[in-house]
């Protein structure tokens, strides 16, 4: 007889984002009355740029000709983009990272998704509370939650964010419990929230001390604005010996519908002596044979000058837009973080916030995310993502301001 994966059957309601869509649909489908104005998921509205695209055409174009065509590529991607990555994401900023330690996947959601796979079923998991969903529903599938209870998995372990720590719990709030692998994200999605380099010291010396492995999703480095604010754990003097990054494209360069993300697993991560490279690299080569080259090309020209000027300007662009969903939500009342080195806006609105979100959905015909979808710590909370065309961000908060001034 054939038995289901039973733990599948402890995850709870749908993904986010897909429950967002689902209401979003109904909410069209009753004839909504208005251009709907998606602040919800963060997908870029702006196109590649124009450097991007030349290279992403001169890819293709390679493809039809029998003299410069590609078939299988190297799993771990090509050498042209990790070497461009490892010189200018990391050597530039002091990090010791090489080219043959970065895994170029479609995305950071999928490897953040599936490095669970390497570690043992009993591992103790640690992760932020808001949170990405991703990094509790595949350790729920995995089998390491718990049952859930209360409106949380009993065996995981939930650092939480509140104002008061400003998102962005350190090694502390684990109290007496152990965790094998923590989950960090700065700057961090939902919250906005950053992580200093005296916090990531912390963390980064409490993995070493205590042997655990942190998971540091940096989807979201691009957007910090200020130097004092580290972009990569790597930053941290012993942190390639402890913690595995994941970046992407997505974000960054627009690459949200063109899929291209990389992960970084040092050599020097030792686990009960294994190499976690070593392991990680058999993975990938089972289960993907890469990226498609033209994406490759693509995303390697972010890294020329044209890309790196196009790039930095499109992240200003939403960054703008940043401000002025901070600015509208504080005059109408609200508390606000994030929004400053990242492209989410955190907003206490007290209220229940699929209620929020449904209010704003149903009379402002916008959409945002409720922040109850990225935990129990987001109950109370809505994010406004600054993912969208200037005129549709100030068309949106000005509707999001009727209604909260009624
Ligand atoms: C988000 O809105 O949280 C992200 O777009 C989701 C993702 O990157 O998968």
């Amino acid at each position: 007889m054939i038995k289901l994966n039973s733990h599948y059957q402890k995850l709870q309601s749908g993904y986010l984002f897909v429950e967002i869509a689902r209401r979003v649909a109904a909410h069209i489908e009753r004839g909504a009355g208005r251009e709907l104005i998606k602040l919800g998921i963060g997908d870029v509205t702006r196109p590649l740029s124009p450097a991007i695209i030349q290279a992403f055409h001169d890819g293709v174009n390679e493809q039809a000709e029998a003299k410069t065509f590609h078939g299988y590529g190297p799993e771990q991607g090509y050498a042209f983009l990790r070497e461009a990555i490892a010189e200018y994401d990391f050597k530039r900023r002091g990090c010791p990272i090489s080219a043959d330690e970065i895994f170029i996947s479609d995305g950071a959601k999928c490897d953040t998704g599936n490095i669970q796979e390497l570690f043992a079923a009993d591992v103790r998991v640690a992760v932020p509370d808001p949170v990405y969903p991703v990094y509790v529903d595949t350790n729920v599938m995995a089998g390491r939650s718990g049952a859930w209870k209360d409106g949380r998995y009993s065996a995981l372990i939930y650092l939480e964010g509140r104002p008061e720590n400003s998102f962005a719990p350190g090694p502390e709030t684990l109290g007496a419990e152990s965790a094998d692998l923590v989950y960090l994200c700065f700057p961090n999605n939902p919250t906005g929230a950053i992580a200093s380099r005296e916090l990531l010291s912390r963390w980064v010396e409490w993995a070493l001390k205590n042997k655990a492995l942190l998971l540091f999703d940096a989807a979201y480095e691009a957007f910090i604005s200020s130097e004092e604010i580290p972009r990569s754990i790597y930053e941290i003097p012993g942190a390639d010996t402890c913690a595995v990054e994941f970046r992407s494209f997505s974000k960054t360069a627009g690459f949200t519908g063109t899929r291209c993300a990389f992960t970084v697993v040092p050599k020097a991560i030792s686990i009960g002596g294994a190499s976690l490279h070593s392991l990680w690299n058999r993975r990938h080569a089972t289960k993907t044979n890469g990226v498609c080259y033209p994406v490759q090309k693509a995303a390697a020209a972010v890294y020329s000058p044209q890309g790196q000027r196009e790039t930095k300007e499109s992240i200003s662009y939403y960054m703008a837009n940043a401000r002025l969903i901070r600015k509208a939500m504080q005059e109408a009342g609200f508390q606000v973080w994030g929004g400053k080195h990242s492209p989410y806006v955190w907003i206490k609105t007290g209220e229940d916030s699929w209620s929020t979100f449904d209010t704003l959905l149903q009379k402002a015909d916008v959409v945002v995310t409720p922040g109850s979808g990225f935990g129990r710590m987001g109950e109370g909370f809505i994010r406004i993502s600054a993912f969208n065309n200037r005129d549709k961000v100030e068309e949106a908060l000005e509707r999001i301001q009727k209604i909260f001034s009624a």
